[in-house]
């Protein structure tokens, strides 16, 4: 975990996800909630990466605008106020472009198709050598969404990390470049010596990796073991039922290492009945799997309540979601025109005023 407080108050922080389908608890845990504790002390913006998407669904981009729909409304459903944090789509910010393009110039090939996240998909996704020259440039595009923003902090899960070190390394290079930093700089120094760019950190959420209820993949829509948020309470103590420890008995005596109990250190607010729980089954002191799995469901359950209720008032209303898109791109064009300005001026690109219009 990464030291959140190092992030002084009313820094910028810009996160996103990719629109694959609906929110699941794991994104929750994982990130969400910790954007939602953010969003009153800071300059939030959260991106809706519907051109990622296009990296392996471009054929499909129907199913992507409806993913992107409802995301927006499990953010709502999860905690985020759209007042405080501005929610806004990738392809509606064009400086967002523009800086990837000057971004790809400043980064070696070679490094970009190291990028430990891209290499993990393209074996996962079984993409072998035949992915769009846009999926690799999507790396880059990630550092020009951070950047854009010139964010301090980046709220994102584990595996986001790579993408993070990516970014640091084209601030770093703009700056000194363009901004007159010194290589010998410290990183926390680069905007007050002149750069452009902070040189963001990654600010890796309580439990970046839940386990799916397969127990032992990370929890994705993909893989067939997530639980949604607009779940009922019968199929989440369903979906936990089926999640395998190879414990037998309840006087056996059970591991709490395992998928089980990162569910129940996760979803159990209530710290001395989670020591018990352990206790208890790591003796073997008649506790059965199937005792645990029912208060970490009805745990859950209660988690997602409220969200349910909220989300419940934006089903089947995309004018609402339509409405707070645009309010937000509106508020990400005017932070993201002024970086891109600030980066053109620096790197000798700058010949005329532009503004944008949203009519
Ligand atoms: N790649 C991220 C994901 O798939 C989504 C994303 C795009 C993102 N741009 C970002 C996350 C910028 C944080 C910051 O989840």
């Amino acid at each position: 975990m990464t030291d959140q407080t190092a992030a002084p108050t009313k820094s910028r922080i810009l996160t996103g996800d990719t629109p694959t389908g609906q929110l699941h608890v794991g994104h929750y845990v994982g990130s969400v909630k910790r954007r939602a504790e953010l969003q009153d002390t800071h300059e939030c913006y959260i991106l809706l990466a519907n051109m990622h998407a296009f990296t392996t669904r471009a054929e499909r981009s129907d199913e992507i605008r409806r993913d992107t729909f409802e995301i927006v409304r499990d953010y709502i459903a999860m905690g985020l106020d759209p007042e405080k944090v501005a929610i806004f789509l990738q392809t509606e910010v064009p400086a967002i472009s523009e800086l990837t393009y000057l971004f790809a110039m400043l980064l070696p090939f070679n490094r970009v198709m190291r990028n430990p996240t891209l290499k993990d998909e393209i074996r996962v996704k079984g993409l072998g050598d035949t992915y769009s020259f846009g999926f690799p440039l999507y790396a880059v595009g990630q550092t020009a969404d951070i950047l854009a923003f010139r964010a301090h902090a980046v709220p994102v899960g584990e595996d986001q990390v790579p993408h993070i070190e990516l970014t640091r390394e084209v601030a770093r290079r703009f700056n000194q470049f363009y901004c007159g930093v010194s290589d010998q700089a410290e990183d926390e120094d680069h905007e007050k010596l002149g750069g452009v760019f902070p040189i963001p950190l990654a600010d890796v959420g309580q439990c970046s990796r839940l386990p799916g209820t397969d127990g032992v993949n990370k929890m994705s829509k993909s893989l067939n073991n997530a639980i949604f948020v607009t779940d009922t309470p019968k199929q989440i103590k369903k979906k936990l039922g089926k999640l395998y420890t190879g414990r037998q008995n309840p006087t056996d005596p059970g591991d709490i290492n395992n998928a089980l109990f990162d569910y129940v250190r996760t979803f159990i607010t209530d710290e001395d009945r989670v020591k018990e729980l352990e206790r208890k089954y790591a003796e073997g002191d008649d506790i059965g799997d199937g005792h645990v799995k029912v208060e970490v469901a009805e745990a859950i359950s209660k988690l997602l309540e409220p969200m349910k209720e909220r989300r419940a008032k934006y089903e089947g209303d995309d004018d609402m979601i339509m409405d707070i898109l645009k309010g937000g791109c509106q508020r990400a064009n005017a932070a993201a025109e002024k970086t891109l300005e600030m980066a053109k001026e620096a790197a000798n690109l700058k010949f005329f005023d532009r503004e944008l219009n949203y009519v």
